[in-house]
């Protein structure tokens, strides 16, 4: 071009106003791009703080409902459950397929009260075992794949008898989505859908979340380096998620969210199928952390995150401010 195009050209004249700022928004978020993860406990009429996680609580099924009512009142499209467990934690995981468990039950209770809202049922050992690790362990400390993904398909199974819409595997295991969805179909679960943790890098960014389901004392010093991507791989990423795409996934995620834009971007380039993505306890720790400094703000901070995995390629969003995100969007407080 021989014209400069400066000044003829101003790209700030379109940012000017409001509504031409608007016309032009590239990116939209409403409440069924979010789903909220939720941490269930035994019991009726409980709740319990979670210290990392502020305005978190873990909650006994009578309470989930009443939130679950709102959350589907608000457009919410699901909510993921996952259980707090107590006791029955052993080193092979028998809670994890006890088709009158915490979950199944929870699944039920949903199912029968707040039907509109979908229902996502995480696929891992780690609430249940009494080491915290995702799966069954060798004498070594090694996590044994094939005899893992065994437990997997019998817990999968029992998320879809309870009516799970969802059953979404997040422990790295090689092979378990080809495994789960045949074990599915054979018991004739054909529409129970699969969300996989494609692309879940071993992150430090889970701690939060290990406090709330109760797994970080008994993990102690243990990493989960051995099953979760290295993060400083992409490449690998994307051969996960064409493995699980071959394998019969329904969609995929990546997790954790914000450090890990670029992959998200990746996959949704390279499958042009739907990807959800996870704003992990850590991410919203921190943005918690900051706000209640006076350093960030919430509310802003919250909404920008969340249209950047829009913007990224996310159809569907993970995250514990799914709530406070949602009656924003309905101008409530
Ligand atoms: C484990 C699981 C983890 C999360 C969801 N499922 C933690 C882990 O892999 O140790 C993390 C979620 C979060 O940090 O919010 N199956």
């Amino acid at each position: 071009m021989n014209t400069p195009a400066y000044p003829s050209i101003r790209m700030r004249r379109l940012r000017r106003d409001a509504f031409s700022r608007n016309m032009v928004r590239e990116t939209s978020l409403s409440a069924a791009n979010l789903i909220w993860p939720v941490f269930v406990i035994e019991g009726a009429q409980r709740t319990q703080a979670i210290a990392s996680m502020p305005g978190v609580e873990r909650v006994s099924v009578d309470i989930l409902i009443e939130r679950a009512r709102e959350a589907a009142s608000l457009g919410i499209s699901a909510i993921a459950l996952f259980p707090v467990i107590e006791s029955a934690k052993t080193p092979f995981a028998e809670e994890a397929y006890n088709d009158d468990g915490l979950v199944p039950r929870a699944v039920r209770a949903l199912k029968a009260a707040v039907p509109d809202i979908g229902i996502i049922a995480d696929v891992a050992l780690d609430p249940y075992t009494s080491h915290g690790q995702d799966g069954i362990m060798d004498d070594t400390g090694y996590l044994i794949n094939d005899e893992t993904v065994a437990v997997l398909v019998k817990q999968a199974l029992t998320h879809a008898k309870a009516g799970a819409d969802f059953v979404a595997p997040s422990d790295m295991m090689d092979g378990r989505i080809g495994a789960i969805r045949s074990a599915l179909d054979d018991a004739g679960f054909i529409h129970t859908k699969i969300i996989a943790y494609s692309a879940k890098f071993a992150s430090a960014f889970y701690g939060p979340f290990r406090d709330a389901v109760g797994s970080a004392g008994n993990l102690g010093k243990s990493s989960k380096e051995t099953y979760q991507i290295d993060f400083a791989n992409s490449d690998e990423a994307i051969r996960e998620c064409a493995l699980d795409v071959e394998e019969g996934a329904d969609m995929l995620m990546v997790k954790p969210g914000l450090p890990y834009l670029d992959v998200l971007a990746r996959v949704k380039d390279e499958f042009k199928m739907p990807v959800a993505v996870y704003q992990v306890s850590g991410e919203f720790a921190m943005l918690k952390a900051a706000s209640a400094n006076g350093w960030l703000d919430y509310k802003k901070c919250l909404m920008e995150t969340l249209i950047c995995f829009r913007r990224a390629g996310a159809s569907a969003i993970l995250t514990y401010g799914a709530v406070d995100a949602a009656r924003w969007m309905k101008g409530e407080s």
